[in-house]
């Protein structure tokens, strides 16, 4: 890519970004905007996670002047998305162009920083822009001026600044007090913890606090540069590139008739790309053709017949625009189904999608590859047609015989859409009819980059009957899609049963039927009695409640009319009664934090320490880390087979790729070395398959090229030759591993004892479920950072490993053992971890292992960003099991026995997994099972290695407890909330099974904590409430349930180091990793209480004055590893004792000074201790107490059903 930095009449790109100039005479066309930001800009705010425009993480501000109007709108895409060839006149705006540590934050980073709305913060600097759009374009509508301090935003606008903008570690109610905080309408008492108040200050204290918002202090988002630029219909075309933006249909006719578009051309037509974000690009595309700038695409038209819509209109645009038609002075039925399409369209993707997706490309998707799409079900039953362009004919078709054609050609355009009018009166013939219209769609989200399992829409005109008194289905036209059907289809043959009937519970009960019988989604489709269920429930919402309409009314001597528009309002009743089901997408919750200020600023509420750098994107993580010079990229080939013999690796052309530098296996290990990619104290994994593949996603080599795209590429289209000769079928199942005993071996200590006898519970039990069956899927940690290295050689056969882990001590003995050299050859830092939740654990050595091994055989900087497929498939995740309990019980839900037989899936090797059996008997020990026997085994299958991850075993046992429990409850008829309360362990029962676990009386908290939350919650009061509400409707929709856990906590050793600077500021070393969870800052605080022991003036802005650095294996061994919940706690209690002996080194000085001036200030002491050569250096390695070790930690969560609230809280995990 050439850069260029005059502005002449050119045929290049130009755009800016954050206020600079970038203009380029040739690109690839095929580079994301994300690609370019993050690889040719300083600017890393923009981070790649999903990569297929579901996450948000990627999301920019894109400005765009429009010359007629004189306008800059302004919108978010998604940069992993949007080509950098559609950028061309635009100005993009990061997170680093709100503001940043050098000019200042934006108020937007400062209360993300104060509202704790950041954790790993890989997620914020989208966030912070998604809300800054919402803000710039609340300003353009004409509300009256805000108050001081506020933005035109409304609460409900700034809760859904975000929606499509996922975050794995905070809890979503923090980050949307953050937005809300600058909504005109907010309720301050609504916004929750944050820093600048505390309670009982008043509203206007409160707002005072608030780091100031001035709307009218603005960022400059367009620069003037870009406003007089005339844009060429040839963007670029250089050695096999090309971009062309035509701007007639002309223009376009000829490019497609030209030879660039010949046999063998890659050629590609283009709206937003986002099509990119569900079908990945098999092949590499070097021609593009820009569809935006041709005025019949873009057009918006409309007349008495209906709305045409230009196929490169995004989805918002045409959201607008159906909304706009209520202003058109349009009959209202025709203006309903408008809105009702508007609405619906609304629940596409997310709007930093939908601002740049077209409706032309969803609709050849759908048309050309089946894609399931919600535009296309609900045109078909509004009736739509299409204009499409095919060579050089022009063809009108209906959006049916269009879906039905065979798949559009690479040269066939789309023009249009039309959707018509529905004005049944227009002719004033047929007073008397109504029209309905109404749209649905099952999705496991409703708003926000969910697909949907089924959609659905109905359009149905109805008449007053006049000799039954009932309503007549005059016409109806039923669109069901995305259940697993080709394209969405009419059901035909359920409208022609319904069309001219009376509507009646018989008919609709047939109707019902037959729509069972239609809507059958292909072979091979997930759920599909679920989908077809589905549509069934769809059809009965739409239509039932007219048949209740004739029931209420056919008593009553209503005339005709007066009967329909009751029925209309009936539906409309029922319809509104669903939107109540979210009525704002959050609902209420307090959290109050006492602290205590005796140790102040220890358990102080204080901001995370980098929240606002992380905010404005600043925070560098792994991968933001520049390359250095003649820095090479991999990625990892992986078996797609569970068991084959691996018989070599090639390309197509038998020689390496372009751009690919060489390709890495077991074989280039040097023989000093170890094939060794991770270890645990059970055993270790190999880095590489060897001449047997164990597992699908294996690591079998690595592939090394110039960039990141050209290995993925290269990893990808590589070829690996396989071999089953002699060997058994590969183990699968649980099952199998049984009968061919292949288990990992669990040592005694990690295998508890059985509790009591379980033949004599069974005898003692009134009732007795036998042989039930519970299977447990795996999970994936999606961290939105996935797994990532840089390693650098240095000199002597040194290494240096930038890595992204939450164990950095482990990676380091093995990137020594792997490339066979002496541990103090290797240095392994970590400054930050984008998200870990376990899986930077054990999962990121052979990640880091692998960059190492090419690094030191190419003796040049190797790094890797692994893509998010390939983290996926490689990344094991959590353990899967299958369960089988038998339990005995009393009539009075005492539980007398519990027999377990639990099948673990471990995958191909052992990693954490031996440890599994004693973590779930841990969890399990919130309940008295009387007796309690199991047989756990640990499997050894061909999948790929299960992990640690979130409460490893601990999450599975407390969902098999539950199960138990709701099982017990079901089959007495009785609360499941008694069955809990009556089998919780009392202190007696606890210390007489599980001796040890109890501690003293006075620490048995569980019975407590109980009781505190049913009356601090209100929860019998409102379990009543609920009650009462069920018993008032048709659906049960409501519930409410209060679940203990325990989790047994432990502490390991884990070294800090304090150093006292010059300039009295103080730099930290701990073992323990920042992943998210506030390491950092709990090791600040611990720092300047304990320094502050010295007790000399200035010690109270001591927090200020403390940096925690980066984790580095050599400055500090013996890190450990950053899991279980505690390494925070252990990192404090080492940096307390370094603290102590610093106090005590600077105490007699501290008497001295004193003694000579009456105040003593830290500076000063901290001067005079360099200058008398006091060591101002303290290490130290805190090995907790056998009896501090382990202790059990013990709570309740109540959680509420038709809600989230459990979904929202504030967490503060650590793996
Ligand atoms: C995260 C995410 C979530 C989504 N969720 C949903 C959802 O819930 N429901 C839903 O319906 N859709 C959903 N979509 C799909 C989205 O609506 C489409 O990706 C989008 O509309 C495609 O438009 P585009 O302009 O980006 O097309 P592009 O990606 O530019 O093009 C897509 C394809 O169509 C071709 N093409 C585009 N325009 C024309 C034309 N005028 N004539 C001929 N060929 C053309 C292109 O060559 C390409 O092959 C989602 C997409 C993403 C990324
Ligand atoms: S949306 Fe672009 S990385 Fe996820
Ligand atoms: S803070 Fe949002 S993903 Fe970690």
């Amino acid at each position: 890519m050439e850069r260029e930095t005059t502005s002449t009449k050119r045929n290049g790109l130009l755009f800016a970004v954050n206020r600079e100039r970038f203009e380029l005479s040739t690109f690839d066309p095929s580079t994301t905007m994300l690609e370019f930001l993050r690889s040719h800009t300083r600017f890393k705010s923009v981070k790649l996670s999903c990569g297929e425009g579901g996450c948000g993480a990627c999301v920019v501000l894109l400005s765009k002047y429009d010359p007629v109007l004189e306008q800059v709108e302004h919108f978010t895409v998604s940069s992993c998305l949007t080509l950098l060839g559609s950028i061309n006149g635009c100005s993009i705006t990061t997170s680093e162009g709100l503001g940043n540590s050098k000019d200042g934050f934006h108020p937007i980073h400062q209360r993300f920083a104060g509202f704790h709305a950041s954790q790993c913060g890989f997620c914020t600097p989208g966030m912070c822009v998604s809300l800054f759009s919402a803000l710039v374009n609340a300003e353009k509508t004409d509300r009256p001026e805000p108050p001081l301090g506020f933005s035109k935003l409304t609460v409900s606008e700034a809760e859904k600044a975000i929606a499509g903008n996922l975050c794995r570690c905070t809890g979503y109610r923090s980050i949307v007090d953050a937005c809300k905080s600058f909504a005109a309408d907010v309720d301050m008492e609504d916004l929750g913890l944050n820093i600048y108040w505390k309670k009982g200050d008043d509203k206007g204290m409160k707002v005072s606090r608030l780091p100031f918002y001035n709307p009218s202090d603005q960022i400059c988002t367009f620069p003037d540069f870009l406003k007089n630029e005339n844009n060429s219909a040839m963007l670029v075309n250089y050695k096999r590139y090309s971009w062309y933006n035509p701007f007639s249909v002309e223009e376009l006719k000829n490019l497609l008739k030209s030879n660039l578009v010949e046999n063998g051309t890659r050629m590609k037509l283009v709206v937003g790309n986002t099509g990119t974000g569900y079908y990945k690009e098999s092949e590499h595309h070097d021609k593009y053709i820009d569809l935006r700038y041709i005025p019949e695409l873009s057009m918006i038209r409309r007349d008495h017949m209906g709305i045409e819509i230009g196929a490169a209109v995004t989805i918002s645009k045409a959201i607008l625009a159906l909304k706009e038609e209520k202003k058109c002075g349009l009959h209202s039925e025709g203006k309903a189904v408008f809105k009702k399409i508007a609405d619906h369209m609304e629940k596409i993707a997310s709007g930093f999608i939908r601002n740049s997706a077209s409706l032309g490309g969803n609709l050849v998707m759908a048309q050309r590859k089946n894609f399931p799409s919600d535009i296309a079900t609900i045109f078909l039953a509004a009736g739509s047609m299409v204009n499409i362009m095919t060579g050089l004919k022009h063809e009108k078709l209906s959006l049916e015989e269009f879906l039905e054609s065979p798949p559009l050609d690479s040269k066939a355009v789309l023009f249009s859409v039309q959707i018509p009018y529905w004005d049944l009166n227009r002719n004033n013939t047929e007073t008397d009819t109504k029209l309905l219209f109404e749209t649905y769609r099952a999705a496991p989200r409703p708003l926000g980059n969910a697909l949907p399992y089924l959609n659905a829409a109905f359009l149905a005109e109805i008449s007053h009957c006049k000799t039954s008194d009932g309503i007549i289905i005059k016409n109806v036209q039923l669109a069901f899609g995305a259940y697993g059907t080709k394209h969405a289809m009419r059901a035909k043959k359920v409208e022609e049963f319904l069309a001219g009937k009376t509507l009646s519970l018989g008919l609709l009960h047939e109707a019902v039927k037959l729509v069972r019988a239609t809507v059958v989604p292909e072979e091979g489709t997930s759920n599909p009695a679920y989908r077809s269920s589905l549509a069934v429930g769809f059809l009965f919402q739409f239509l039932h409640p007219l048949v209740d309409a004739c029931a209420q009314f056919s008593n009553s001597c209503l005339d005709g009319y007066t009967l329909l528009e009751n029925a209309s309002k009936i539906k409309c009743n029922y319809n509104e009664f669903d939107h109540l089901q979210n009525p704002a997408l959050l609902s209420s919750a307090k959290q109050v934090v006492e602290t205590c200020r005796e140790y102040y600023p220890v358990g102080e509420p204080i901001t995370k320490s980098g929240a606002a750098i992380q905010a404005s994107g600043e925070a560098v993580y792994v991968d933001d880390i520049p390359s250095p010079m003649n820095c090479l990229h991999g990625a990892f080939i992986y078996s797609t087979k569970p068991l084959a013999w691996v018989k070599g690796v090639k390309f197509e052309s038998r020689s390496l790729p372009d751009r690919v530098t060489g390709i890495l296996s077991f074989r280039d290990i040097p023989k000093e070395g170890e094939n060794i990619g991770s270890k645990t104290i059970f055993g270790i994994e190999p880095l590489f398959a060897d001449d047997l593949t164990r597992c699908a996603g294996q690591r079998i080599a690595f592939v090394v090229a110039e960039s990141q795209k050209v290995a993925d590429m290269a990893a990808k289209v590589a070829m690996v030759d396989y071999d089953i000769e002699n060997l058994e079928p590969p183990i699968l199942t649980v099952e199998e591993a049984v009968k061919r005993s292949s288990f990992f071996e669990v040592p005694s200590f990690l295998y508890p004892p059985q509790v009591g006898d379980f033949s004599k519970g069974m005898a003692e039990a009134d009732h007795k479920i036998l042989n039930a069956e519970i299977k447990l899927g795996s999970q994936y940690y999606f961290y939105m950072e996935t797994q990532t290295a840089l390693a650098v050689p240095d000199e002597d056969n040194c290494m240096v490993v930038y890595s992204s882990i939450q164990c950095p001590e482990y990676a380091h003995s093995v990137i020594a053992r792997c490339l066979g050299i002496p541990e103090h050859n290797v240095r392994v830092i970590t400054r930050r971890v984008g998200g870990g939740f376990g899986g930077k654990a054990i999962r990121a050595m052979p990640v880091a292992t692998a960059c190492a091994l090419a690094a030191y055989k190419l003796c040049r900087p190797v790094r890797i960003y692994v893509n998010r497929k390939t983290d996926m498939i490689m990344a094991g995740g959590r353990h899967p099991m299958k369960i089988k309990y038998s339990v005995g019980f009393k009539s009075n839900g005492k539980i007398t026995a519990l027999h377990l037989d639990i099948l673990i899936n471990a995958g191909m090797s052992a990693d954490i997994s031996p440890i599994m059996p004693r973590n779930m008997l841990g969890a399990l020990k919130k309940y008295d099972w009387g007796a309690l026997s199991f047989d756990i085994k640990v499997c050894k299958t061909n999948h790929s290695s299960k992990s640690a991850m979130r409460a490893p075993g601990e999450v599975q046992a407390s969902f098999i407890a539950e199960a138990v429990i709701e099982h017990v409850a079901s089959v007495l008829s009785m609360e499941v909330d008694s069955i809990r309360n009556r089998n919780l362990h009392t202190f007696d029962s606890l210390s007489l099974f599980h001796e040890g676990s109890a501690g003293e009386p006075l620490e048995y908290t569980l019975p407590s904590l109980w009781d505190k939350l049913a009356s601090s919650s209100s929860f019998a009061y409102r379990a009543e409430m609920i009650k009462e509400f069920n018993r008032s409707n048709k659906w049960q929709k409501k519930g409410i349930s209060r679940v203990p856990i325990v989790h047994e906590v432990s502490l390991r050793p884990t070294p800090g180091k304090v150093s006292i600077l010059w300039d009295g500021s103080v730099v930290v070393e701990v073992g323990g990793i920042e992943v998210g969870q506030g390491l950092w800052t709990k090791v600040k605080q611990m720092t300047a209480f304990a320094l502050s022991a010295i007790q000399c003036d200035g010690t109270e802005d001591l927090l200020e004055k403390v940096r925690v650095i980066q984790s580095d294996t050599l400055s500090l061994i013996q890190g450990g590893f950053t899991a279980g919940s505690t390494t925070s706690e252990s990192s404090c209690e080492a940096v307390r004792l370094c603290c102590n002996a610093l106090v005590e080194r600077l105490t007699p000085l501290k008497e001295n000074l004193q003694e000579q001036m009456c105040s003593v200030k830290w500076d000063i002491l901290i001067l005079q201790a360099h200058s008398q050569a006091v060591n101002l250096s303290a290490s130290s390695y805190y090995v907790p107490e056998f009896t501090s070790m382990q202790y059990p930690k013990l709570w309740c969560c109540s959680e509420r059903g038709g809600g989230k609230s459990s979904d929202w809280g504030n967490h503060n995990f650590e793996s």
